[in-house]
Order: C-alpha cells, then structure tokens, then sequence
C-alpha cells in the first residue's frame, strides 16, 4: 500500500475501487508545468522569509526542475493511487530530497495549490485562444482586398434583402470575434489575481508573504479573501462561457458558409483540402470541416452547463465537487482551439463565385429600400414611400421583371414627382453606392472600416 500524504489519522486502507474514483491525475496531469512553476514560486517565498533555508530551496527547485523533465520526456510513474498531480510531483519530490522536500507544503493546501495552478493554466489558454482570434481576423480582413466591390445579397429572414459588400460581410466576423477578444481580456484580469497564502480556508499563522509569491507567478494582485479564494471559480465559468460565445460566432458563420457553397446559393467554393467525401456517393464533396465546427458548439456550451449546475448550492470554502471544474474546461479550450486554428486557413482559402452572384443578384428586388429611401429623399414620408415601393415591387413581380426595367410612367403613376432620376438608385451598384450612413455597406465606409482593421491587426503582437 503506498502511503498517502494525508493517511496519519487512518487505521484502514483506502478501497481501490475508492481510489479509482476519486483520482483526477489522468486528466489534471495536464497541470503539471503549471503546478512545479507555482510550487518552485511558493518554495523561494518560503525561503524568504525564513521558513526554510536557501539551500534546502535550491534542493526544491532543482529536484522539480528534473520532475517537469521526467514528465516531459513520458518517463515519470502516474498512479492513480497518488490522486492528483499535486499529490505525484510531491512524492516525487520527497522520494528524491528527503525531508527536505517534505517542507514543500508549508503554509498550502491543496485548496490554494490547485486553484493557482487552474489560474496559471486559464491565463495561458486565454493567451492562446486570443491569438488564434487575431488569426482568425487577419484572415478575414485579408480577403477584404481581393474581394474589394463585389456585392453579395444579403438575407434577413434567409430572404433576400438588401445587397451588401463582401469585405462587409468579412468584417462583420472580425466585430464579434474582437468582441470576444474583449471579453477574453476582463476574464483574464479577474484570474490573474494569486490564490496562494490562503491555504485551506483561513490562511495560515506562519509568516509568509503573498505578495511575493504573485509576484514571481506575474499575478497582477492577491486576492483578498482566503474563505472565498479557496472555491473561487468564477474565473472557469467565466472562461468558459467567451468560449462558448466564440463557439456560437464560429457556429453562426459554419452554417452562413455551408449554405453559400451549395448549389442552390452557389456563393463560395469551399478549399478541397477542407471538404471530404462520401463512401457511397461518388460526386459529393462535403463540408465536414464547418459541419463540425457548428457541431461542436453543442458540447462547448454543454461545459459551460456543467460547470454551472457544477458549482450550484455548494457550501463556501472548498469541496471536492469542485475537481470536477477540469474535464469541462479543458474540452472547451480544446475544442474551440481547434476550430479557430482550422477557420482561419478556411477562410483564406475560399473563392467567391463572383459571376454567378453577380447574375443573380438582379433576382429579389434588393433595390426596394433604396428606392424608398430615395423617395423619402424627395420629401414624401416614410409609410407613404414604403407603400409606393411595396406597389412598385407586386408590379414588377407581376411582368417578371426588376424594378429598373419599371418605365417612367410606372413610377409617374406611383408618385406625380418622380422623374428620371430614380434609375440612379436602382440596381445593387447603385443600391450600395448610395449608403453612407456610419458603418454601413456603402463603399467609403467599408474601406474606412477596412484600414482601420488593419492598423488595429498591425498593432496586435505577433504569435504568442
Ligand atoms: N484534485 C483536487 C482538485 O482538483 C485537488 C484539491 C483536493 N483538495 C482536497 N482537500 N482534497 O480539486
């Protein structure tokens, strides 16, 4: 029987079947880097202020420093019998110094220990995801050149409604992602705060110092309440709720580009390399890649479900229901990382049907609000022009045609002061040129809004 770090007060051994259950090491190994960088922190403030010696804390360092490497290199022994990985890098660590490594856990708790390790490993999952959202926009906002002037219909209802310019449509992605990229950034700043010091639940009567320990770890501050530290784990849910939001952005957009590579809408043509086939129908080349990615939403807002009924009605301070906050987070940021890491070559390596969109754009009557805006333009007010237009339109509908094709008598009829000067609204070019409202579809502001994504893309770092 191995001996547990905490088994002084038990006369019996553990059940097998107790230890199996209860073990979170098969997926909190995961932790490992972040939990030797947060105990070597810990061991060097303990040596600070006097709790251990210099020595015995260059004996913690190096003897942790060999753990990480054994585990990098696969080579260290995983029991499940040692629960979690805190419990394995401590055993390893006393089986190689002695006592002196059973001075690590001084003035910590598992309690502490595991939730510095969680905010450690938040931080850099949020860097990551972050930076695969500025590739994501750069992909988006890179397309914007080269598809500078086309016009797309655009759908409200999946109707038909107005024609809109594709690098509007491409920046329309970057808002939602850069909004995620915001929400990314305040979740990041409430876990970067450090949990260590508090302990079990109270704090410690030893006299060490919390500030140093944030410090060497680059949290920004401390937080200021032990009891509530220990369970603290708004900064998971919070993490994964922005995942589950980008899952939903990348959904919305999976399902705009599954439709627009059909045949029926015949928009873009998805890359090969991103399509796969069908095991019994020779033609089809499939759109697995978005498919999944939509797909995948379910269980990235399915975590964030389980974490929240996870941490419902439980009593303050720490519980072990709580380990259960890995498996959930941990298949979010997984997930989400690999769609994002497969949209952005995705949306780089489309191409636009431009002549087929523009054959069918004249189909729709995306002019109709135009018009009407034009007559509002002439001073007839808002319902009257929508109904004239709403005529105009069941007029056109009715001979086949658009409403440019519509003679001037047609309009004359419709209103006594129009003239020839209608034909320069209609039409998508005239449609789109005529928006000039801020952040609209017409071609000034796009090409602002484009210039202005590409100074704010310049001024985001390279890869993390
Ligand atoms: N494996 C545990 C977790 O992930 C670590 C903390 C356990 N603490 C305790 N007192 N049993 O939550």
């Amino acid at each position: 029987m191995a001996e547990k770090a905490w088994s002084g007060v038990f006369d019996e051994a553990t059940d097998r079947r107790v230890e199996e259950f209860t073990q979170s090491v098969s997926f909190d190994r995961r932790l490992y880097a972040h939990d030797i960088r947060a105990s070597i922190a810990h061991a060097q403030m303990l040596a600070k202020v006097g709790l251990i010696s210099q020595d015995e804390c260059r004996q913690i360092e190096r003897a942790l420093e060999e753990i990480r490497l054994e585990i990098e290199q696969d080579k260290f022994p995983f029991r499940s019998e040692l629960e979690d990985i805190h419990m394995h890098v401590e055993r390893a660590l006393i089986e190689r110094i002695g006592d002196v490594g059973r001075k690590l856990h001084t003035a910590r708790s598992r309690n502490d220990q595991v939730a510095t390790d969680m905010r450690l490993w938040v931080r850099e999952a949020i860097d990551r995801i972050d930076q695969r959202l500025i590739d994501l926009q750069r992909a988006f906002v890179g397309r914007c050149q080269g598809d500078a002037g086309v016009i797309l219909p655009g759908y409200t209802h999946l109707r038909r409604a107005q024609p809109v310019l594709a690098a509007h449509c491409w920046l329309a992605y970057c808002e939602k992602f850069q909004r995620d990229r915001e929400r990314l950034a305040d979740c990041r700043r409430r876990a970067n705060v450090s949990s260590l010091g508090a302990a079990a639940l109270v704090g410690t009567s030893l006299p060490i110092d919390r500030e140093d320990v944030a410090k060497r770890l680059g949290f920004d501050g401390v937080a200021a309440n032990s009891l509530d530290v220990s369970s603290d784990r708004d900064f998971i849910i919070e993490f994964a709720f922005v995942l589950a939001l980008v899952a939903e952005h990348l959904s919305t957009w999976a399902e705009e580009w599954i439709l627009w590579s059909t045949i029926e809408f015949n928009v873009i043509k998805l890359p090969e390399a991103f399509c796969t086939g069908s095991s019994i129908m020779p033609q089809k080349i499939n759109p697995d890649v978005l498919e999944l990615i939509r797909g995948k939403t379910a269980r990235v807002v399915g975590n964030l479900q389980t974490l929240l009924v996870l941490v419902k009605g439980l009593p303050p301070a720490y519980n072990r229901d709580l380990q259960e906050d890995k498996q959930p987070l941990f298949d979010s940021f997984d997930t989400v990382a690999a769609s994002l890491e497969l949209a952005a070559p995705l949306v780089a390596g489309i191409e636009l049907n431009r002549e087929g969109i523009a054959e069918r754009l004249d189909r729709g009557h995306l002019d109709a609000t135009t018009l009407m805006e034009y007559l509002i333009g002439r001073g007839i007010p808002q319902r009257t022009a929508h109904g004239l237009v709403g005529r105009l339109v069941r007029k056109a509908l009715d001979r086949g045609v658009r409403l440019a094709d519509l003679a001037i008598e047609d309009f004359k009829e419709a209103h006594a002061d129009l003239d020839e000067g209608v034909y320069d609204v209609l039409g998508v070019e005239n449609a789109v040129a005529a928006m000039t409202s801020y952040a609209s579809t017409g071609p000034e502001q796009v090409k602002q809004q484009v210039e202005c994504w590409k100074e704010r893309l310049i001024a985001v770092g390279e890869n993390v």
